[in-house]
């Protein structure tokens, strides 16, 4: 990544060569400013009103980029360099997670949407992970069925944008998907990952949207399919299993079917009530939906038929 981000300095820097630029040492540190990066060698060397060599100049990508400020610098920059779009350029814009689009750069996330009905554990493993830097994604909406759900107030925290869609007396699934689709087809999402989402998903919106919804369920499927809530554990419980978990899996056309992606086990012991089970089972849940998110982001995963295989 380092090389890609010296060729782009490099091709700043040979605009800003030129006697009418107005880019110098002070104006990095006056743009940094203005981007809210501090930086103490920036700081000095615009003290000293040095001249802004190459070397200075790359230190000024490599400080934005850490900031995760890049693509704004560049957006600076180009203000007084011009930007003329070639090959070379797309490809190092891509190795760095960036693009350039409507005349702006932009970071390149993988967006997320995530549905909801209730109290939002694992929307908030989700939240944990991206800002843990474990996942390099972004949540550009969460959409709940029920405007008490706590997973709402849980986003709204996190200035994540948030739509109550409640579904209408006698609505038709696929007329509620198609007015759910109002809101997501414009953010474009790579994922929309159903977090306790207590609605089954219409034909026509699973179709739209193949190989890109998953699922949690707190069972290894296909046992116990189609039950929720504490009815899965109690049924595993009763059922006398002596191992349960969870199962993200890719949403088809049936319920609680698609290809499985991941899936963690707990021991179901002796004295386990539908509590102490629910909870050692959703530690893995929140566990196995961050981990899926994370190998379909990185695109490390391929499928054959029912079989999702991992690939390096
Ligand atoms: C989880 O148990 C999940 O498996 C199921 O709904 C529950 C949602 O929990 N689909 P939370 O709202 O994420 O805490």
């Amino acid at each position: 990544m380092r090389e890609e981000l010296k060729n782009l300095a490099d091709i700043f820097y040979m605009k800003i060569l030129s006697p009418s630029s107005p880019i110098n040492i002070k104006w990095v540190h006056a743009t940094f400013s203005d981007l809210g990066i501090r930086d103490e060698n920036i700081e000095k060397i615009a003290e000293l009103n040095a001249p802004l060599s190459r070397e200075v100049w790359y230190y000024s990508f490599i400080k934005a980029q850490e900031e995760e400020k890049l693509d704004v610098y560049l957006n600076k920059i180009v203000e007084h360099t011009g930007f003329e779009e070639n090959e070379r350029l797309g490809k190092y814009l891509d190795a760095l997670g960036l693009i350039y689009k409507d005349g702006e750069f932009k970071r390149k996330f993988f967006k997320l949407i995530v549905l909801v009905s209730g109290r939002g554990t694992n929307l908030q493993a989700i939240i944990d992970a991206i800002e843990e830097k474990k996942l390099n994604a972004r949540i550009v909406a969460v959409v709940s069925n029920r405007k008490k759900a706590y997973a709402l107030e849980r986003a709204r925290k996190k200035n994540i944008p948030t739509y109550y869609l409640p579904a209408r007396k006698n609505e038709r699934r696929e007329d509620y998907d198609r007015r759910l689709d109002e809101i997501i087809a414009p953010l474009e999402p790579d994922l929309i990952v159903l977090a306790g989402f207590m609605r089954i998903l219409s034909p026509w919106f699973v179709k739209k949207y193949r190989l890109k919804i998953i699922n949690i369920h707190p069972a290894l499927l296909p046992s116990f399919a189609g039950l929720y809530g504490e009815n899965v554990h109690r049924a595993v419980i009763e059922y006398g299993c002596k191992v349960s978990g969870c199962t993200v899996h890719f949403v088809d056309e049936e319920v609680d079917h698609g290809p499985i992606i991941i899936q963690k086990c707990v021991k179901v012991k002796d004295e386990d009530t539908v509590e102490t089970l629910a909870a050692r089972v959703l530690e893995k849940e929140h566990e196995s939906l961050v981990e899926a998110i994370k190998l379909l982001s990185e695109g490390k995963i391929k499928i054959e038929g029912r079989r999702v295989i991992r690939v390096s």
